[in-house]
């Protein structure tokens, strides 16, 4: 994803600038080609050969340092640039590149790059919040710059409030999806992920395995390239992906309402393990055990799948899964149908590398005349093969 695309790593005179050499070192580690550019200011908070001894590259500071090929043609950096993150930005570079000042390395290349440009703003809340500031990010995002919106939190200066520098993953995150094409622009993705718990008394539910991966990682594929997604997530051992709408549920009776009120997406893709049967009562006080055995009367719980083919729109296409542990293609053939899905991922969960907490899967795709066998792959690479086909029968389908 990141493997061999130029990254262009601003670094500005904040105190924050320390988390950008994590930041460098995520980006490298992922494969990419990081050159990083400091201004004056940014190398009194830290070191050129920091950045240089993690990225490789000799990090440019100043325009007309003659000791470097960019030096006299400092475009060629800009021209090969997939993405630019200027992190992070202070107040002084914001106005610079808003309005048109550029002076030194940083500002000069980042005015002649017609990449993706991000731009991670830290300083002090008053500063932040200064109307001044506030109109010249205004006017960056209108020029198409992506504004990574300031955490809020303890400030270096002891204040407390929002100027704090995103994480760095939320970050590294921003530049994957600024490099990832955007073949899913402007489609709306419902995700459903993660297991119901239904439950038995207040100590007690019913649930399974699920880990939540599987979907969590369709999410954030939809999301790295441009799909407008929403995730509705039951109870998972993963966070849900960044930028990505979440609506946590716990019940399969949720998770339907929730499900339903969004039924209207374009593309939805339900890998959530809902739970089939729910207790025939919720007990209001915790059960208390008898001598013997006992037994717990249960009822079915809503098919959100079912109910979703049920009422397809012709320009919708939706995804099922199937988990089985015997006659997997027969099984999932049959419930390809049965709910009325344009595709089914189907996965058997006796095969190693498959199915519940592991980060692979092993998967056959079902469409109605197709069987497509995908190998072992880790749950990202499975969930982009799935938004492949995904595509394609949009496509088939003149969407
Ligand atoms: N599913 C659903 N609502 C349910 C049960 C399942 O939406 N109440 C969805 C799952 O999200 C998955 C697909 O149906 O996409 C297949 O789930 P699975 O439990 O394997 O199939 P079932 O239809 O429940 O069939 P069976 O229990 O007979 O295997």
């Amino acid at each position: 994803m990141l493997q061999g695309k130029c990254i262009l790593l601003g670094v500005t005179g904040s105190i924050a600038a320390y988390k950008a050499a994590n930041l460098a070192s995520m980006l490298v580690k992922a494969g990419a080609d990081v050159t990083v550019l400091m201004t004056e200011n940014a190398t009194k908070f830290i070191h050129p050969i920091t950045f240089e001894t993690l990225t490789g590259h000799k990090c440019l500071v100043d325009t007309f340092d003659r000791n470097f090929q960019y030096s006299v043609e400092h475009v060629a950096l800009a021209k090969r640039a997939d993405a630019v993150l200027v992190a992070p930005a202070t107040a002084n570079v914001i106005g610079k590149i808003a309005n048109g000042l550029a002076d030194d390395m940083l500002t000069t290349t980042v005015m002649a790059c017609t990449c993706k440009k991000i731009i991670a703003p830290a300083m002090n809340t008053n500063m932040l919040q200064n109307p001044i500031v506030q109109e010249n990010l205004e006017k960056l995002s209108f020029f198409g710059y992506e504004i990574a919106e300031p955490a809020t939190g303890r400030l270096a200066c002891g204040d407390v409030g929002a100027g704090k520098l995103p994480p760095e993953d939320e970050l590294f995150e921003r530049l994957l999806r600024a490099v990832t094409p955007h073949d899913l622009e402007g489609v709306s993705v419902l995700v459903t992920a993660g297991a119901t718990a239904e439950p038995v008394d207040p100590v007690r539910f019913l649930s399974n395995r699920s880990s939540g991966k599987m979907g969590c990682a369709v999410a954030r594929a939809a999301m790295l390239r441009g799909a407008k997604v929403t995730l509705v997530g039951g109870r998972m051992s993963v966070e849900p992906p960044r930028f990505v709408d979440t609506v946590r549920v716990e019940t399969a009776r949720e998770m339907f309402e929730a499900v339903r009120a969004r039924a209207d997406a374009d593309v939805i893709v339900k890998a959530a393990a809902v739970a089939d049967y729910r207790p025939k009562t919720v007990f209001e006080e915790k059960l208390k055990k008898t001598e013997g055995g006992a037994v717990l009367e249960l009822e079915r719980t809503e098919d959100i799948l079912a109910y979703l083919g049920a009422h397809k729109r012709a320009d919708q296409v939706i995804c099922g899964f199937a988990m089985e542990t015997e006659s997997l293609l027969e099984n999932a053939r049959e419930k390809l149908r049965r709910k009325n899905c344009d595709l089914l991922a189907a996965n058997s969960i006796r095969e190693d590398g498959a199915g519940f907490g592991v980060d692979t899967n092993i998967v056959t795709l079902l469409t109605e005349n197709e069987e497509i066998p995908l190998p072992l792959l880790t749950k990202d690479e499975t969930a982009d093969r799935i938004l492949d086909k995904i595509l394609e029968i949009r496509k088939a389908r003149g969407l």
